[in-house]
């Protein structure tokens, strides 16, 4: 090769030309591809014959006619039109291994001048891109999916009312996904059943008829499951539960995500589209981080929820305490002036005769002196039954078991029920205020038997071990319905099995009331776990 030959100069550049990796074209007024380097044929798997002379619009984009897409320039138009170099970026489609694929491409078009100044070609020099556009699609969507989480977690921090926070969390993700269908269902944790707690575009009547068993229909397998699900035609689904409602409701796409906090389950989002479309990996991945935030404001809502039921409760019963109290300072003071007064006056009275006779006869004085004996026995007795009522001295002075028989036998004694009263393990003494629980729990559930069950056998257990002290109180009366009375919104009612269950959970333990309305029977278990030092 040397510089006085002109084709050799020719050879050399072409072979650079062709060297390159990028796509080369050369493109005439009229959009006809003059010239194009190897990378165009191996790109577009095509030879040199097939591309020379073809509209540029038909190679690169499949066109029939020139691309003048809105928003789309054409780089050849732009070099005319301004007589300057263009750079635009483009899908170009191009046949790989036998397939029609679109890549992005940046191009870089040129003017070609002729001696006069004038344009007779434009040059393109085109390259790939597509990895680095998928990596910002990528990237635009990391971004979009943490601002959607950031509206959501605004959206759940305004509020600790659980129909505030689902309410507009689920505003904001429909927001999110561009719908406006959705709900959100809460699972029972006692039916196991999934129930709409709010919904958006859905009917009443579908929302109130779509509650749905663990497994059941697509939301009742993502809740037993724990994975995603999606429907691209929900009206179709073999997987869908009421199908005739579904239609009904004209639902199609359909795409449904757990609710879990710390491994447990809330219940399950559903958002859903009139027309049957594809959520993409994208969509769920986004949504499942939506119902991560979700659940954890779910759980705060709810454990505001439990600590202010249990502020109102508290109050109630300190309400109730203070009445009672007031109700047994009044019934003491009753008895005492009835009762005790009553007695002491005729005391002071016999007295008075006696010191009046003594002087006289000694033998007549001592009738009286014996009656005075009698009645100050009387008042003593008396005053022993208020003070035991007030607080079993027994409690104190002979422990828990003594003092739950005389309870027992002072409740049930006069009356046709039969009582077995059993200890299990050895009794030992408690802290004083854990014997008191345990003696006010059994007080109120023998007070209820006598006022309300009407049983024939009534049992107490009461266990000792090291780990716990243990209270099962049985009667087989009439039964009642434990939710319904301790739901029950008619105060004073139903602060005893409350008061009850306060009681020994501030002592860190447990009860469980089990009854039956239907066939009688009512179970009360306390377990109170001991520690170390009691
Ligand atoms: N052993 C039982 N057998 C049948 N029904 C019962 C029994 N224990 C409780 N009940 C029912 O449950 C209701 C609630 O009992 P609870 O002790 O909480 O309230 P109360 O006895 O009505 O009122 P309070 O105890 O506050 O004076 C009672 O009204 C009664 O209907
Ligand atoms: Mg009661």
């Amino acid at each position: 090769m040397t510089s006085e030959d002109p084709r050799a100069d020719d050879n050399h550049l072409r072979e650079i030309i062709n060297s390159l990796e990028d796509e080369l074209m050369v493109i005439d007024h009229k959009y006809r591809i003059i010239e194009v380097n190897e990378a165009v044929l191996l790109k577009h798997g095509k030879a040199k014959e097939e591309i020379i002379g073809q509209f540029c619009y038909a190679v690169s984009h499949g066109f029939t006619e020139p691309c003048h897409q809105p928003g789309d320039k054409c780089p050849v138009d732009e070099v005319l039109k301004t007589h300057k170099p263009a750079k635009v970026t483009h899908t170009h489609i191009y046949n790989i291994d036998g397939q029609n694929k679109e890549r992005y491409v940046d191009i870089i078009a040129s003017p070609i001048h002729n001696s006069r100044g004038q344009i007779t070609a434009v040059t393109e020099v085109i390259r790939d891109v597509t990895e680095v556009k998928e990596l910002e699609v990528k990237i635009g969507e990391a971004q979009q999916n943490l601002l959607a989480l950031n509206a959501i977690s605004t959206a759940v921090i305004q509020s600790l009312d659980l129909d505030t926070i689902l309410g507009s969390a689920l505003d904001k993700t429909l927001e999110i996904f561009n719908s406006n269908l959705g709900g959100i269902l809460l699972l029972d944790e006692e039916t196991q059943k999934l129930h709409y707690r709010v919904h958006r575009g859905l009917s009443n009547r579908y929302a109130s008829e779509m509650s749905l068993n663990l497994g059941e229909g697509i939301a009742g397998k993502v809740a037993q499951t724990g994975e995603a699900m999606l429907s691209e035609d929900i009206s179709s689904d073999p997987r869908a539960a009421r199908p005739k409602l579904i239609n009904q409701e004209g639902l199609r796409a359909f795409a449904s995500v757990p609710l879990r906090s710390k491994g447990k389950l809330l219940g399950v989002i559903n958002i859903a589209s009139w027309e049957a479309r594809k959520f993409s990996l994208y969509d769920v991945r986004l949504l499942e981080s939506i119902a991560a935030q979700m659940a954890t404001a779910i759980e705060n809502a709810r454990l505001h929820q439990e600590v202010r039921r249990k502020e109102q409760l508290r109050g109630e019963l300190l309400q109730d305490m203070l009445a009672i109290q007031e109700e047994e300072r009044k019934r003491i003071a009753r008895e005492l002036h009835d009762e005790t007064s009553q007695v002491l006056a005729s005391l002071t009275a016999n007295l008075e005769a006696a010191v009046n006779t003594l002087h006289v006869s000694a033998s007549k004085a001592e009738p009286l002196l014996r009656k005075a004996q009698s009645l100050s026995i009387n008042i003593l007795d008396e005053i022993h039954r208020v003070i035991y009522e007030l607080r079993p001295a027994l409690l104190d002075d002979l422990g828990l078991v003594a003092a739950i028989r005389w309870l027992s036998d002072n409740k049930l004694g006069s009356s046709d029920t039969n009582l077995q009263y059993k200890v299990v393990g050895k009794e030992k003494r408690l802290p004083p205020q854990l014997e008191t629980t345990i003696f006010r729990v059994i007080q109120e559930a023998l007070n209820n038997i006598t006022r309300y069950a009407h049983a024939k056998n009534v049992t107490i257990v009461l266990s000792f071990s090291a780990e716990a002290i243990k209270a099962h109180i049985t009667d087989d009366g009439a039964g009642f319905d434990v939710a319904e009375a301790i739901s029950s919104k008619e105060r004073p009612r139903g602060l005893g099995l409350l008061g009850m269950k306060e009681r020994v959970e501030l002592m860190n333990g447990r009860l469980v009331i089990r009854s039956n309305p239907d066939n009688g029977g009512t179970e009360i278990n306390v377990n109170i776990p001991l520690s170390e030092d009691s």
